[in-house]
């Protein structure tokens, strides 16, 4: 449904211009849940931001690829995208619901507004559509917590209202940026199988962002790596896990911690990702890598693929079965 072709991002202008996000390509399908994994400052959210045609302007803009929503292209046309971003198009719940619902406005009239906003209905039908959300998404006693203010809610019921916002444009496409991030472990899950479930029920494809590893095995159908701006790998979930390719994605397994391994060292990748615009040249991952050789340090990696799904880019991958 959601077609990201050669993405790139860019801040800045002339000689001060740099490149946060570069030829990122991925696909989105109907009842399938993509994981876009990273560190911290790798592109995630920017990539997503492009997407929904909310980057920052000025000061970042997409400058080449496209991004096409069922076959029609949605770079180019502002307008377009405004009501497809609203309608029946691509949706987006972000990571603290404490910050992107308004305080002093019971959760009811901000899902009411975007019922009204984007399916055009008033009065007794929004209010009773907003109830229907509200009860799509779980929240026990709907009805009672229309008039309920954020601050009245947990966490994890506060990002289940974003959900429903979310599904208020009966989305075709959902973005959630780390939307599990800010809870606890077991309410993390409650909301990970809502968004599993309501992507099968609804039909939708949904773009997962996070840091976590852990969260990606639990819900995704295949899984993006991101490094430094770049998708440096992906394929299917379970291919990806057991044999991965990318030094940098064999590096993150490597950190989530493993109870059952006994008593050994928490692991690191050592160093820092870069800045956008800080290496330039061969492969970005190289000052970290404990397989560089000198050609990483020079020439861009080509792709390398392990059957028709899985591809990475880098010169020395992964063999079979190495860590
Ligand atoms: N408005 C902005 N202007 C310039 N650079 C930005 C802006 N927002 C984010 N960045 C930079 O873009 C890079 C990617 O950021 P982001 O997409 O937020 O990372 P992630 O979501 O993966 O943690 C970071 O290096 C960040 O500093
Ligand atoms: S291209 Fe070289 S530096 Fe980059 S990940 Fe592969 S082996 Fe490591
Ligand atoms: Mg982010």
């Amino acid at each position: 449904m959601l077609t990201v072709r050669n993405l790139v991002v860019s801040g800045g202008k002339g000689a001060s211009r740099v490149d946060i996000v570069s030829d990122v390509s991925f696909e989105i399908e109907r009842r399938k849940v993509l994981g876009l994994v990273g560190e911290s400052g790798s592109g995630k959210s920017i990539t997503s931001l492009a997407v929904m045609g909310l980057l920052p302007h000025p000061q970042l803009w997409v400058r080449g690829g496209s991004i096409e929503l069922d076959g029609a292209d949605i770079t180019e046309e502002p307008p377009y995208l405004r009501v497809e971003r609203g309608h029946g198009g691509v949706s987006m719940i972000f990571q603290e619901p404490m910050t992107s619902l308004n305080p002093v406005v019971p959760i009811g009239d901000q899902i009411v507004e975007a019922v009204r906003v984007h399916d055009g209905s008033t009065g007794i039908t929004a209010r009773n559509r907003a109830q229907e959300l509200l009860e799509m998404v779980r929240i026990p006693d709907a009805r009672l917590q229309l008039t309920a203010y954020p601050h009245e809610l947990s966490g994890g019921m506060r990002q289940r209202v974003m959900i429903a916002i979310a599904l208020a444009c009966r989305p075709q496409v959902l973005i959630a940026d780390e939307p599990t991030t800010a809870l606890d472990v077991t309410v993390q899950m409650q909301v990970l199988s809502l968004i599993r479930e309501l992507c099968d029920t609804f039909d939708m494809g949904v773009l997962f962002i996070t840091h976590d590893l852990g969260v990606v095995s639990e819900l995704a159908d295949s899984v993006s790596v991101m490094y430094g701006g770049k998708i440096v790998e992906n394929g299917p979930v379970e291919r990806l896990f057991n044999v991965p390719l990318h030094p940098y994605t064999s590096g993150l397994m490597n950190c989530v911690p493993d109870p059952s391994a006994g008593h050994r060292r928490f692991q690191t990748i050592p160093g820092q990702a870069p800045k956008p615009g800080e290496i330039t040249k061969g492969c970005r991952f190289a000052p970290r890598c404990r397989h560089a050789q000198a050609v990483c340090t020079t020439d861009t990696p080509a792709k390398v693929v392990d059957g028709p799904l899985h591809s990475a880019q880098c010169h020395f991958p992964i063999a079979r079965g190495a860590s």
